[in-house]
């Protein structure tokens, strides 16, 4: 008889098949998979039959949540990633190399730009940057060499709009490869590839988890689109976790019913704040105010907006750093999109370094508050947020 921890490792290794199906998808704890033979695992790791051999090719669970993204973007296919930054720079560096250009909006997620400066400089490949409102900004940025044009369906911090479908015609005209971060509207709001964009990119820590409690992310697209970038990722080890997949997933179920709260709590605090004591602006799409309040009451479902918005304190750089310390149901911590209320200062933290002009520049002003709403009961947020904004 083999000895005990050879039976123990046997025996604690059949995974049992349900004859009823689990109503979640299971977590595929394993990093890799038993083979038959060689051709079999050759054969996997080429992607040339269906099923799985090692967790940084592909694994169930983020098969699962592949599936059910792409699905629920309208796309062929999908892959899951780390973080939405391994997501971001998947999609880019599988189709641009050194002398390629991309334009990214003015207003976009500080870590893509940083991922232009820190590392996609040094592969060659250059970024222009373009007010993506205005049209004529982004024809005028596109050149020759510019293959891609990235857009943030609502811009990151500032709530700008994309218009997708005119943007991508204009890309298309030009060649361009159009990509969609769809972080800040989800799935349930918007579904950029049916607007014209290649690929939709998603940091799935935000709406699609909700819960503040993993990093993740994916991407979208043709299946060819996804088969590049996937030779990417797995080579830079950009995969997923079976852990953090299964929270994504039982994220989506209610991601629906988290945008509905998201969007209602959102439209009661913009519509408080609009006006309110110390507060000089509010940068919402689902107020009448808002530049593209109309494209946003068009291109998002349910008469939805979303749960971001910024805010623009009339006291500069002090009344935004005042506010951080005076919220008492809000929290003040980065990344957004969570059951909690969050709330940044982009002059005091992911734009520090920049002066007033750079500031600006970027669409921020020195006093530009970033708020994510959460679920919490809206006059609890009403009071906490009007409050915190008031002069002294
Ligand atoms: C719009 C947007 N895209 C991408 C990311 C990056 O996602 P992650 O932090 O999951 O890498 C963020 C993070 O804040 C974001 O706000």
């Amino acid at each position: 008889m083999p000895g005990f921890s050879t039976r123990a490792i046997a025996a604690a290794s059949h995974a049992p098949e349900s004859p009823q199906p689990p109503v979640n998808v299971p977590i595929y704890a394993t990093s890799t998979f038993a083979v038959a033979d060689a051709v079999e695992l050759g054969e996997l790791l080429e992607f040339a039959r269906p099923g799985h051999s090692y967790s940084r090719y592909s694994n169930p669970t983020h098969e699962a949540l592949e599936r059910a993204l792409a699905e629920l973007e309208g796309a062929e296919a999908g892959l899951a990633t780390a973080s939405g930054m391994a997501a971001i720079h998947g999609a880019i560096v599988a189709f641009l190399g050194a002398g390629d250009e991309i334009v990214l909006p003015r207003a976009v997620y500080g870590g893509t730009i940083g991922l232009a400066r820190a590392v996609l400089g040094r592969l060659g490949i250059e970024h222009a940057v373009a007010d993506t409102t205005d049209h004529d900004a982004v024809s005028g940025a596109l050149t020759s060499r510019t293959r891609m044009l990235w857009l943030e369906t609502i811009s990151n911090p500032t709530t700008a709009v994309a218009d997708i479908a005119a943007l991508a015609e204009l890309a298309r005209l030009r060649g361009v490869m159009v990509v969609v971060d769809n972080t800040f509207a989800s799935p349930a709001l918007a579904n950029p590839m049916a607007l014209g964009a290649d690929l939709v990119v998603h940091s799935t820590t935000k709406y699609i988890g909700g819960h503040s409690d993993f990093i993740g992310g994916a991407v979208v697209g043709s299946e060819n689109h996804i088969r590049a970038i996937r030779e990417v990722v797995l080579n830079v080890g950009g995969n997923a976790s079976p852990w953090e997949a299964f929270l994504a997933l039982r994220g989506l179920k209610t991601l629906g019913l988290r945008m509905e709260r998201h969007s209602s709590n959102a439209m009661t605090v913009a519509t408080a704040l609009e006006g309110a004591p110390g507060v000089a602006a509010v940068r919402y799409p689902g107020l009448a105010s808002h530049p593209q309040h109309e494209l946003a009451a068009r291109a998002f479902r349910g008469g939805m907006s979303g749960g971001m918005l910024a805010i623009d304190l009339a006291g500069g750089r002090p009344h935004g750093e005042r506010f951080l310390g005076r919220v008492r149901v809000a929290v003040h911590a980065t990344s957004l999109g969570s059951v909690e209320t969050l709330v940044s200062h982009p002059a005091s933290s992911s734009h520090r370094q920049l002066t007033d002009d750079e500031l600006a520049a970027a669409g921020l002003g020195p006093g530009t508050v970033r708020i994510s709403i959460g679920l919490e009961d809206a006059e609890d947020l009403v009071a906490d947020l009007v409050a915190a904004a008031a002069p002294d």
